[in-house]
């Protein structure tokens, strides 16, 4: 057997264990352990030295990192500004730093029970919101014996796997089935919230290195399956809130968070529509946000394509369904979130390798001559997938250095071109994604 066929099928099995697994995590604001606090992490002998340390594994200034540069550790204070006041205001709350609809989300905020002697809601996303409470980890990872297994079994959460951390992420960047923000928030002047797990990952910023040390220890995911499994379990997660009825209406009108803001907020002088083969709806409908489809489309084209035809067959379905009523769209949502869960698992046994990722920045590069970059959302997509599948190539050397800066130099125009999303003109942003094919050597 051929190395990368053996390789194929070892990564096809830990996928599905690495599924399995990450599938059944609970996240760490619910789970079973105790939260001791920001502070009993931050000793400057723990995570809170100034500078990285030389001789440990990890970099152990992660606290600093956090606190200066990181907005978890803003996003209390967020909710003590004039603009959550008014949201508050706004929402008949008495104000937003006490409300658990905000808290949930701008903190870590575990029920009262859970959270040990030093514990601090004011601390916001602290380490434990992501790491999990660290009751039963802290004792045995302090001695610095304990392996990253040993830790996962005393309860330390896997932000390492993709499918977990973007369970994870997407729990707060989206919502799950206890915190939410829909459109009534939105309305209080909530901002609009996208999300890319790549992306996010790198610009969060990370406070670890991905070192020869760090590989030996975890099992690292290319930025492009972290991409990819990013892409099927934001739908993923999206089609859950589609499924649950206590999220998916709001009384005569569907949930609008499911839908393309830029659908309905857009000065009507700009007239920009175009019929989109993909979504197959008339002028005038209110369209799903679908751009998490449009790029799992470019990806599943590539991985499978009998999958890939049906993925296609299922969006057209949903997206018709929209424009019928709830049952139709509740029933074409579950057809569709069959078909994301099992990319999921798919994408996670998939290695991703070099011809993958050149395939993948194509792809991306031929959806939006193809007209689906129409919406402000999908081109939003499109860049931060260019923006990862671009940093996984210069790591895996497809691309030399002078390749690479091109390509990102050309890019900075399609980030112009999406900076300002209520002014966004799709024919400047093809423009500019033509004259990026341009800097994409041959390959
Ligand atoms: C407990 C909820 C929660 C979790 C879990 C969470 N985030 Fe966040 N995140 C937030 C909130 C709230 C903000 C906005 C903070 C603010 O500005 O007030 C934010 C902001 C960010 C930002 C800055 C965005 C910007 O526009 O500048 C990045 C990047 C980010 N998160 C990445 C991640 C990643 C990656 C994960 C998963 C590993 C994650 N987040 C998990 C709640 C969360
Ligand atoms: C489901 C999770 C969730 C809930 C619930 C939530 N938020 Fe947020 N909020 C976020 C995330 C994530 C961001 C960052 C969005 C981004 O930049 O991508 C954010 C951003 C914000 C911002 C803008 C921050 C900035 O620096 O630009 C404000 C203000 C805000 N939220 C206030 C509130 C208030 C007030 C509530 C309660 C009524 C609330 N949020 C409820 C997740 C949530
Ligand atoms: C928004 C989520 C989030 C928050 C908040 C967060 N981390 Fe992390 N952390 C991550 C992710 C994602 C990784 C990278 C994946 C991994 O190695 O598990 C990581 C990795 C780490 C690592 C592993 C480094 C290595 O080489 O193995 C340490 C140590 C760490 N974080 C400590 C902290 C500390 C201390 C805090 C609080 C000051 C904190 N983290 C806050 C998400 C978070
Ligand atoms: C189907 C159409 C529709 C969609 C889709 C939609 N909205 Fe709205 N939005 C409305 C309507 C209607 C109002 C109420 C307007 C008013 O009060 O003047 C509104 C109000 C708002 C407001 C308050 C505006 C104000 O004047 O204070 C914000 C902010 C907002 N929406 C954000 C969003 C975001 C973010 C999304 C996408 C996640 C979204 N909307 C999706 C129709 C929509």
């Amino acid at each position: 057997m051929r190395p990368g066929r053996l390789i194929g099928l070892l990564s096809a099995v830990l996928g599905f264990w690495w599924a399995g697994s990450a599938a059944a995590q609970t996240i760490p604001q619910y789970g079973q352990d105790r939260h001791v606090g920001v502070t009993s992490c931050a000793g400057s002998t723990c995570h809170g030295a100034v500078t990285p340390w030389k001789n440990s594994t990890v970099l152990q200034n992660e606290y600093v990192t956090w606190e200066q540069k990181d907005r978890h550790s803003k996003a209390y204070k967020t909710l003590l500004t004039e603009r959550s006041q008014r949201i508050a205001r706004n929402l008949g709350l008495a104000n937003a730093h006490e409300a658990k609809v905000c808290l949930d989300c701008h903190a870590h905020n575990p029920p009262a029970e859970k959270r040990g002697r030093v514990f601090q809601v004011s601390d916001g996303v602290g380490c434990e919101a992501c790491h999990g409470g660290a009751e039963r980890w802290l004792g045995v990872h302090v001695t610095g014996l304990a392996s990253h297994d040993d830790n996962v079994k005393a309860g330390l959460y896997p932000t390492e796997e993709p499918i977990a951390r973007a369970k994870l992420c997407l729990s707060c960047h989206f919502g799950d089935q206890n915190k939410f923000v829909n459109h009534r928030i939105m309305g209080a002047g909530h901002p609009r919230m996208s999300f890319e797990l790549d992306t996010f990952t790198a610009i969060q910023p990370a406070h670890y290195v991905v070192d020869e040390d760090y590989t030996k220890r975890k099992r690292v995911s290319n930025g492009v399956q972290t991409w990819a499994i990013g892409q099927a379990m934001a739908i993923s997660t999206v089609l859950d809130g589609m499924l649950d009825p206590k999220r998916n209406r709001d009384g005569i009108f569907p949930e609008l968070v499911f839908f393309d803001c830029h659908a309905c907020h857009h000065p009507m002088s700009n007239v920009r529509w175009e019929p989109r083969a993909s979504v197959g709806l008339q002028p005038g409908l209110p369209r799903l946000n679908d751009s998490n489809l449009v790029m799992l489309a470019v990806i599943t084209q590539r991985i499978d394509p009998t999958l890939a035809n049906k993925l296609k067959q299922e969006s057209l379905a949903l997206h018709q369904a929209s424009a019928q009523g709830n049952e139709a769209t509740v029933a074409a949502a579950r057809a569709l979130r069959a078909t994301t869960g099992e990319l999921v698992t798919k994408f996670a046994g998939h290695a991703f390798g070099k011809a993958d990722m050149q395939a993948l920045l194509t792809g991306v590069v031929e959806a939006g001559k193809a007209g689906e970059y129409i919406d402000y959302a999908a081109a939003e997509q499109a860049t931060m997938a260019i923006s990862a599948i671009l940093t996984a190539m210069r790591r895996a050397g497809v691309v030399d250095e002078n390749a690479y800066k091109a390509m990102r130099a050309a890019l900075d125009k399609c980030y112009e071109a999406t900076a300002k999303d209520e002014e966004y003109k799709p024919r400047v942003y093809v423009a500019a994604l033509q004259a990026f094919e341009a800097t994409i050597p041959k390959f």
